[in-house]
């Protein structure tokens, strides 16, 4: 007979081990994408735990995710810093991708802030920044299918219309303008991976109303959505989706791209972390 296998019994364990260490967990949780993991070494940490600790964390096989959770008092808050993340393109079910945002709800983070690397397809230049205002789920799998996370009290058929926080999306554009930084707001697709579009899939894509194109975010943020996290995306745009001049880029390219851009996105999350301290609900 075949063991039935619940999803939430791979949580418990790792809520455990880390309540253990920090009894009042972080209210905030980040998930750097791609290169970015240097954010959370822009400021003094509380501990660096590698994934390989943590019961039932998937462990990061791609160059440029340390794997690593990073706690911190950021600004004020405690925060929970994932460099690094598990992709549906190593062969792991989108459940498994998803358990680290599991993990952070049953430890009492409230607010979610996800970011990755994309390629663009409006032509906008490597190195600029999007936040994501909406999505198109295009990887073919949602991780909500199956038992899903309802087992912890996760919803089945979850409201989306509104899943990155409109609040949250004008605190970052204030956040980018003191920060004397240029943002602009799209929808980001999220294709399964791992090859990078051709120029006839990045067409379709910009005719279904993207502006850019990752591999990943979008399971995290229905996975957040279920457990009614607040959300906000950030893309980092590091390359041209199917464009002929950016045939060669491969993802040496894009994580030297994102870490040039490490300073940046830190002072712009530290802007966000700054409102969130100050006014947590608005
Ligand atoms: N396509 C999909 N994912 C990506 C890309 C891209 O061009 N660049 C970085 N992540």
């Amino acid at each position: 007979m075949t063991e039935t296998f619940f999803p939430q019994d791979s949580v418990a364990p790792a809520v455990e081990y880390l309540r253990a260490r920090f009894p009042v967990g972080p209210t905030v949780g980040i998930i750097l994408g791609s290169g970015l993991g240097g954010v959370a070494e822009r400021a003094p940490t509380l501990a660096s735990i590698p994934y390989a600790d943590i019961p039932g964390f998937p462990v990061c096989s791609v160059e440029g995710h340390a794997g690593r959770l990073v706690v911190a008092d950021r600004r004020g808050l405690c925060v929970a810093m994932l460099q690094g993340r598990a992709h549906r393109y190593e062969g792991l079910t989108l459940e498994a991708v998803t358990r680290p945002v599991a993990v952070l709800a049953g430890w009492g983070v409230k607010t979610l802030i996800v970011t990755c690397a994309a390629g663009s397809l409006d032509g906008a230049e490597a190195g600029s920044l999007m936040l994501i205002d909406d999505h198109l789920n295009v990887m073919g799998d949602n991780p909500l299918m199956g038992a899903g996370w309802r087992g912890l009290g996760a919803s089945r058929f979850v409201e989306m219309a509104q899943a990155y926080d409109p609040a949250l999306i004008e605190v970052a554009e204030r956040a980018a303008g003191a920060a004397g930084l240029a943002i602009r707001r799209g929808v980001l697709a999220a294709v399964a991976g791992p090859t990078y579009e051709t120029a006839a899939e990045a067409e379709m894509l910009r005719r279904l109303g993207a502006q850019a194109v990752s591999m990943s975010v979008v399971p995290e943020v229905i996975a957040a959505r279920a457990f009614a996290l607040r959300v906000m995306g950030l893309a980092l745009i590091t390359n041209r989706s199917g464009s002929v001049s950016d045939r060669r880029v491969g993802h040496h390219r894009v994580v030297a791209v994102a870490e040039g851009r490490v300073e940046l996105v830190a002072a712009l999350l530290d802007g966000v972390l700054s409102h969130l301290a100050e006014a947590p609900g608005s």
